[in-house]
């Protein structure tokens, strides 16, 4: 990908899109930046008010919606997609899987029948890049890595989405011959991410006092990853990925559940000037996640030695990166609480 080019990121008001979006604006004034999104409870317009400049749009729409993404693709001369639009919660998709089925899947291949309708008669230099995750692999046993090869086994109904998806991507290039590129990255972590999930679940309770909430025993390990380290991911993908193949993203950064929350709760009480293990007294186990995938972790290799890319934030710089924007934003997550982020 090189030159002038108009660029649909799809999602680029929830939390990792809107850092993809501001990264490419900022780095590349080159490019015509549109950024569609729904606005569902998960994209906030504040993630992304502080983006301004003139080679930036934001539009509102939905990607279930295939007239409206026909026209789009009518009217503006789109070249590439970055598609990060999604419904992301694992928890609500056990609570309604058929959302995740709607958005997940059914907007993906209209995104694709869209690009596809458009570029039909030439599909040099362009490019459907999807975003996906580590989660369509499923849940690994001691001492095993996700690889790019490795089969797709997904768990629960957000990750049976998600593989859905990848697998209509990769029809599409197979059948069609779209320019494609996948990438699958592990749990993100950083500013902006909505308050759902783990991090900043725990970092808003301990402000309030609150339990947090810990599934099972805890000891499910997730691989996190700063999500600026993310973003220079998909730089790196969208540019130098060779198309129809994909590639794993992820820090060699396994945590337990309950190690991650304490590191995180110590963090906290020497930012809130709380006696030392006050935080930590806040733990509670509760029920487990119906379903709930053991481990996860990922092998980066291909990327870092093919794209030559290598995260750059150590974990607990990452975190206390983290806890300070949350205290530093507590009117963004006031807002969220109060539903006043949707208005
Ligand atoms: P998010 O929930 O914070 O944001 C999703 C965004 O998509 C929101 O702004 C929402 O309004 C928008 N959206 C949802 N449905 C839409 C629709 N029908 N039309 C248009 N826009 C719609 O999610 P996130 O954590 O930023 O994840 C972004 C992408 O990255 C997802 O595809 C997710 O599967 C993938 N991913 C996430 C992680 C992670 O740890 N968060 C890791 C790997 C991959
Ligand atoms: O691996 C990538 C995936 O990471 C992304 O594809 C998903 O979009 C993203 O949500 C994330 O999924 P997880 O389910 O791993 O993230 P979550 O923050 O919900 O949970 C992280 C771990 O913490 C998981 O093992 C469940 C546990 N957990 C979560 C919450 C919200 C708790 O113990 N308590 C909680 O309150």
């Amino acid at each position: 990908m090189k030159g002038n080019k108009t660029i649909l990121i799809t999602g680029g008001a929830g939390f990792i899109g809107s850092h993809v979006v501001r990264y490419f604006v900022e780095k590349y004034p080159n490019y015509s930046i549109l950024n569609l999104d729904k606005l569902t409870y998960a994209g906030n317009k504040e993630n992304i008010q502080d983006i301004t400049a003139p080679n930036y749009r934001f539009i509102q729409g939905d990607i279930c919606d295939a007239d409206f993404l026909s026209t789009l693709f009518a009217e503006e001369t789109i070249e590439a997609v970055i598609h990060l639009a999604a419904e992301s919660h694992v928890d609500r998709s056990i609570e309604n899987p058929l959302e995740f089925v709607h958005t997940n899947v059914i907007g993906t291949v209209n995104l694709l029948n869209a690009a596809k309708k458009q570029w039909n008669h030439d599909m040099t230099d362009k490019l459907f890049y999807h975003v996906s995750t580590d989660e369509v692999y499923g849940s690994l046993a001691e001492g095993e890595f996700f690889l790019e090869t490795t089969s797709y086994d997904p768990q629960s109904p957000y990750s049976a989405s998600k593989a859905s998806s990848d697998h209509f991507v990769r029809a599409y290039h197979n059948t069609y011959k779209l320019p494609i590129v996948l990438s699958n990255c592990s749990n993100n972590y950083g500013p902006n991410q909505f308050p759902e999930k783990l991090i900043p679940v725990c970092i808003q309770n301990i402000v309030d006092n609150k339990a947090l909430p810990i599934y099972g025993q805890g000891v499910n390990v997730r691989d996190w990853l700063f999500v600026f380290d993310h973003v220079t991911a998909i730089d790196k993908v969208f540019h130098e990925g060779k198309i129809g193949e994909t590639y794993n993203i992820g820090g060699f950064n396994e945590w337990k559940n309950i190690d991650l929350v304490k590191t995180l709760c110590k963090i906290m009480d020497k930012k809130l000037d709380r006696e030392e293990g006050s935080s930590e007294k806040l733990i509670t186990y509760v029920t487990d996640r119906a379903g709930h995938d053991m481990r996860y972790a990922i092998d980066s290799t291909k990327i870092s030695q093919e794209l030559n890319w290598k995260p750059s934030v150590q974990f607990e710089e990452g975190l206390e990166k983290t806890v300070d924007w949350y205290l530093a934003n507590s009117t963004w997550l006031d807002n969220i609480k109060t539903g006043n982020y949707r208005k």
